[in-house]
């Protein structure tokens, strides 16, 4: 990555969090572009997608947009959404699970009412026969993140599991103990801004390590995710089951909504499985700019498809 491109994606990752431009954002609607990343500001807009998405023989993981609460009573409003969307799943009888944040459910004010809130949703979708995904936010969460997957892991529940981030230096040794306490991963490149110190700096670097890490779970048969869009990542992923005799029930393969479609079709049709992240919510914002940072051509899109609509 050049450096220009760096700052390009530090300042974008920034705005993130600005609580400012995500008020202006937010009121302003969906017009900005954010529908091409998210599937709908409603359930049943999601659903819709899901559904269609469930026909092209892709499953899905549904996230209810939202972060960084502000209060408990913010997050039991979480819990609630949830705990409605897990329903409609099962009812619908979509190919899918949930994935959430922590920090939606309270993680930043009370650890335990947090833990309190993902546990009714994990016990609701066990009951229901589905898979929580706990997402990994920033650095400041990974440790609680994982406490809570162990946890939960203890209290007997099987259906969860959690994200690791291929760009943090530590991640190898979380994977080694998840691996050995059957936790099911999702492997991720890692979306969120974070310092030198403790990530490595230069994306040659992340894909080594995203390599390393896939690796080293389908090396040990616990369930894996690989969540990426990057093709030389899925190739040598493809080849290296192939030549290990890994079956293709021990992984699957994890993109975005509405990011490289076709690429999610083939490899279905391929007969792998193939799983999308979908989006929905009012509070899109947070998720909306992380996606433009990933790829500044995305800014570029957005900026024509605004300027055409004039
Ligand atoms: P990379 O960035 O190298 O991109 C490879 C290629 O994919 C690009 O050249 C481009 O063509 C395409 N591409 C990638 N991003 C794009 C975009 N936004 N728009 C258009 N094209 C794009 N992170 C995290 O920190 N915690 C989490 O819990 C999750 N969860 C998660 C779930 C799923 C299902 C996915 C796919 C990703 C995540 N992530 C995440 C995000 C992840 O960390 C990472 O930021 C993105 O996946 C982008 O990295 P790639 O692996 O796609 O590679």
């Amino acid at each position: 990555m050049d450096i220009g491109t760096r700052l390009f994606r530090s300042a974008l990752l920034g705005l993130a969090g600005n609580r400012a431009a995500r008020a202006f954002s937010e009121r302003y609607g969906m017009r900005l572009g954010a529908r091409r990343f998210v599937a709908g500001e409603t359930m049943e807009e999601a659903l819709a997608q899901a559904k269609r998405l469930n026909g092209t023989g892709i499953a899905v993981t549904l996230d209810v947009l939202g972060e960084s609460v502000s209060s408990l009573e913010e997050a039991k409003r979480s819990e609630t959404a949830y705990i409605r969307l897990l329903q409609a799943i099962a009812e619908e009888r979509i190919d899918g699970g949930v994935s959430l944040k922590p920090t939606q459910f309270g993680l930043a004010i009370d650890e335990s009412a947090c833990l309190g809130g993902i546990r009714s949703v994990v016990r609701e979708a066990s009951r229901l026969g589905l898979f929580v995904r706990l997402d990994m936010e920033d650095s400041r969460w990974t440790d609680a993140t994982i406490g809570l997957v162990r946890t939960l892991r203890e209290e007997g529940f099987a259906n969860q599991g959690t994200v690791i981030q291929a760009y943090l230096y530590r991640s190898e040794e979380d994977v080694r103990r998840l691996c050995a306490e059957n936790v099911n991963l999702r492997v991720v490149k890692g979306a969120y801004k974070e310092p030198r110190r403790i990530a490595f700096p230069s994306k040659k670097q992340v894909d080594a390590n995203m390599r390393r890490l896939i690796q080293l779970r389908l090396d040990s048969g616990v369930y894996t995710a690989v969540a990426t869009h990057d093709e030389a990542i899925i190739g040598w992923v493809k080849s290296y089951a192939r030549m290990r005799g890994i079956p293709l029930t021990a992984f699957e393969f994890q993109m975005l909504y509405g990011i490289r479609v076709p690429l999610q079709e083939k490899l279905a049709r391929q007969g792998y499985t193939v799983r999308s992240y979908v989006p929905f919510g009012r509070s899109w914002y947070p998720y909306f700019v992380r996606r433009l940072a990933e790829r500044p051509a995305n800014v570029l899109f957005i900026a024509k498809s605004l300027i055409k609509r004039k």
